[in-house]
C-alpha cells in the first residue's frame, strides 16, 4: 500500500510520528510536506494529498493539522475522497469497515502522539467489509458522479 502524508505547521509531531510508524510497518509513504514551522494553509496540503489518492497514484493519503478539521473538509471536497476524522480507535476501524475511508485526518491539538499511532496503525490495518455498506457508499459516488 502507498501512502500519501501532509500536514500544516499544527501537525509536523504527529507527522514525523506517523513516518516512524510506516517505516516499522513497512509501508511505501511520501511525505509532501509542509516543510517549515512557519504558519501555512492547510488547503494547500489537503487538495494535492486527496488529488492523488483520487487519481490512484497512492492508495491511502493521511493529514494532520491542528484539529484534523480543515484538512478532512478541504480533503471531502475531491471527488472519490472520503476523508475520515479521527480521534479514537474505534472511529478508525469502524471507518474503514463502514466507509472504506481513503483518507484519515488527524489533529495534533487534539490527541497525542501515542494515540495518534494507534488510530492510524488500526486505520491502515482494517479491511473494508463491503455489502450493505458498499451499497452506502455508492450512493454518494453517485451524489458525487451527477
Ligand atoms: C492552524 O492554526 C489551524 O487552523 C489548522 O491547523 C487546523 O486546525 C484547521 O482546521
Amino acid at each position: 500500500m502507498k501512502i500519501a502524508i501532509a500536514s500544516d505547521h499544527g501537525g509536523i509531531h504527529i507527522r514525523e510520528e506517523i513516518k516512524h510508524l510506516l517505516d516499522e510497518m513497512g509501508m511505501e509513504y511520501e511525505d509532501f510536506g509542509c516543510n517549515c514551522e512557519t504558519s501555512v494553509d492547510y488547503p494547500d496540503y489537503a487538495l494535492p494529498v486527496a488529488e492523488k489518492v483520487a487519481n490512484g497514484e497512492f492508495d491511502r493519503g493521511i493529514l494532520i493539522c491542528g484539529t484534523g478539521i480543515g484538512m478532512s473538509i478541504a480533503a471531502n471536497k475531491v471527488k472519490g475522497i472520503r476523508c475520515a476524522l479521527c480521534h479514537d480507535v474505534f472511529s478508525a476501524k469502524a471507518t474503514r469497515e463502514h466507509n472504506d475511508s481513503n483518507i484519515l485526518a488527524m489533529g495534533e491539538r487534539v490527541i497525542g502522539p501515542g494515540l495518534a499511532r494507534e488510530i492510524a496503525k488500526t486505520w491502515l490495518t482494517t479491511d473494508f467489509t463491503g455489502g450493505r455498506h458498499q451499497n452506502r457508499i455508492g450512493k454518494i459516488s453517485k451524489y458525487e458522479n451527477n
